[in-house]
């Protein structure tokens, strides 16, 4: 859940399915569409073993509950902006009046729209930050998970999803917790400038735009050792994901801090 390619790296390319069915020109028309759209090479190289992460961290339950406890979305319309491949989609459904997923790759696009087809209101829809293709006030709650297009240059995004929010509606993004928790300890040895500068610079940009933040403290938890193994080498550079995995050689989870940040419009 780590893809923030201004804090860290992205982590090496271990592509284990087809990356991109659609080709490179369905890619590159994305582009021009969607200028800020920003390739996420965990799930975009890797969206098997993006599930499997998405997986373990469902598990805990602590997410969707903070998420929920900030904007409950029973009966409304909810938007995941860079929805990817719809993990979360089909969550939603489940209480929602309406459920839009929106996302500018087109090959996780359509993983998206094929694990949804068949089910009622929702829909999913090409789309970025800055072109949500949404009547303004016409949707409740907003959800960015792992929304690295946000700060530090996402102020026009920000404003497209405020536009499109009606009075009292809420975005809710999810961020990394880049101090507390096993994973923030990864997130630190794979960045140059340190996890703890990010933060500052995180916290202080939604600060700067209002938003009320919270922690979660949460974890992976996963079936079996392997899965880990593999999610860790989609997030982090080899050689920081496997002097993790050599330092606790018998584990099956991670502990892992999240932060959501709300703006209410
Ligand atoms: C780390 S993935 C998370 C996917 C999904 N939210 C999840 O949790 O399973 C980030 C997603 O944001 C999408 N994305 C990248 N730039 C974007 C932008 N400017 N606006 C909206 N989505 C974007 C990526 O294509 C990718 O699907």
């Amino acid at each position: 859940m780590t893809v923030d390619d201004a804090a860290r790296p992205a982590g090496p390319a271990r592509p284990d399915g087809p990356a991109r069915p659609d080709g490179r020109p369905a890619a590159d028309q994305a582009r021009r569409a969607f200028p800020d759209w920003r390739f996420a090479p965990n799930i975009g190289n890797n969206p098997g073993t993006y599930e499997i992460e998405n997986r373990a961290l469902a598990r805990a339950g602590h997410v969707i509950d903070g998420m929920r406890r900030l904007a409950p979305w029973a009966g409304r319309t909810i938007v995941d902006l860079g929805c990817g491949t719809g993990f979360w989609l089909t969550t939603y459904a489940a209480e929602a009046g309406r459920v839009i997923g929106i996302e500018p790759d087109p090959a996780l696009r359509a993983k998206a729209a094929a694990r949804t087809g068949a089910l009622p209101g929702v829909q999913v829809a090409a789309g970025s930050a800055e072109h949500l293709g949404l009547p303004a006030a016409s949707v409740d709650v907003v959800h960015a998970r792992f929304a690295y297009f946000f700060p530090p240059s996402g102020d026009a995004g920000l404003t497209e999803v405020l536009r499109a929010l009606r009075p009292g509606g809420a975005l809710v993004v999810v961020d990394n917790d880049y101090r507390w928790g096993e994973f923030a300890t990864l997130l630190d040895a794979s960045s140059s400038e340190g996890a703890r500068k990010k933060a500052d610079a995180t916290d202080g940009w939604w600060r700067d735009r209002g938003a009320i933040r919270r922690e979660v403290h949460s974890e992976w938890a996963f079936d079996r050792r392997a899965d880990l193994e593999a999610v860790l080498r989609i997030e982090f550079p080899a050689q920081v994901a496997d002097s993790w995995l050599a330092r606790h050689p018998a584990t099956t989870s991670i502990s892992y801090g999240y932060v959501l940040f709300a703006v209410v419009a």
